[in-house]
């Protein structure tokens, strides 16, 4: 068997990116919506989705006062990253500057698997290593690619599940060939009837796959962020697992399948609202020492109240700031397990 492995200056580099992506008490800001999907959220509070106003909205977030205390980076869209803020400095040099290290989505979204029902493959590889050397002259430190798997009436299919492994595991060699530090993000879906069991399992069976690619691919451990779902029953599931249950499943799920070697697991919200995924990362902390920091790489959990709060009114900028601040604060202290529902009312 080959023993191959990254080793020198470009390990060490991501190595320690990684851990400064998941520094104790910080998680990552997801702003990496594709523009159908911020015209999604816009249509939300009636604003229309010109570049300037997507312009405007990334600039509050990226400007608000003291969010860099818990915030360790922040996922751009392409767009975004070749923009500049109000002020004129580009978006990754403003986040830098900061402290916050800018990022990059570079999946091309997802496409339908033949022979399936309807599951889906990410795209994005064909070009993909140009494309990162691109996004790294730009300023961007590190990478995301999404997977979707979902669950229900006969899936995931094993077909789904393996191109979907062995995607991010391409993806995550490149980057990690091209300097940048991939976040490995297989989001298994919260729709559905089914209950937290067999998220459980269907959890279980993706996590396993996608360490067996990434071995396969000799991806460095030490070297990635992993962006998982929490373990939960499906949002129209009858029984819905309570906020103690759903941490220590999670937990234990990831206790089996994610060698200690991976410094971090940055959730999604997937969503949850911005306060239950908050205390289910309290949850889980607080169930700890854990072998890697749980920490949180929210999208919507902490953009849902600054979007509604900004309205897409200037007047309404520094309570939007604030609101961000808030979400960043409280899912801060869930880092250390200390996040308590009154810190909502502050
Ligand atoms: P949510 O937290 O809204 O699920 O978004 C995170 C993300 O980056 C999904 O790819």
């Amino acid at each position: 068997m080959e023993t191959y492995h990254l080793t020198g200056d470009i390990a060490e580099r991501l190595t320690t990116v990684a851990r400064a992506m998941v520094a104790p008490g910080k998680g990552i800001l997801a702003a990496d919506e594709s523009t159908p999907t911020i015209k999604k959220r816009f249509d939300t509070i009636g604003v229309e989705s010109t570049e300037e106003n997507r312009r405007t909205y990334r600039d509050i977030l990226f400007t608000a006062p003291e969010v860099q205390d818990y915030i360790s980076g922040v996922i751009l869209f392409e767009e975004t990253l070749g923009q500049a803020g109000m002020d004129g400095t580009p978006f990754p040099d403003l986040l830098t500057s900061r402290g916050i290290i800018p990022g990059i989505k570079v999946d091309k979204g997802l496409a339908p698997i033949p022979g399936t029902r309807e599951e889906k493959a990410t795209q994005g590889l064909d070009g993909l290593a140009k494309r990162l050397a691109v996004y790294r002259e730009a300023g961007a430190a590190f990478a995301k690619w999404r997977a979707v798997i979902t669950i229900g009436n006969h899936k995931p299919t094993q077909l789904a599940v393996d191109v979907n492994a062995h995607g991010l595991a391409r993806y995550a060699a490149l980057c990690q060939a091209a300097g940048l530090v991939p976040i490995v993000e297989p989001e298994i879906l919260m729709n559905g009837s089914h209950d937290i069991d067999t998220c459980e399992r269907v959890s279980e069976w993706v996590l396993r796959r996608v360490f067996e690619e990434l071995a396969h691919h000799k991806v460095l451990l030490e070297g990635m962020v992993l962006k998982p779902s929490m373990v939960t029953s499906g949002d129209t599931c009858p029984e819905q697992a309570d906020v103690e249950t759903v941490a220590a499943t999670t937990v234990a799920v990831f206790k089996r399948v994610v060698p200690a070697a991976v410094p971090g697991i940055a959730f999604l919200s997937g969503g949850q609202s911005s306060e239950l995924a908050t205390a289910h990362l309290n949850a889980m902390n607080r169930l700890g020492p854990h072998p890697w920091e749980l920490s949180f790489s929210y999208g919507r959990a902490l953009q849902e109240q600054p979007l509604n709060v900004w309205a897409g009114k200037d007047a309404n900028r520094e309570d939007a700031q604030a609101a961000l601040l808030k979400r960043a604060r409280c899912n801060g202290a869930a880092r250390f397990g200390k996040y308590s529902p009154d810190m909502e009312a502050k």
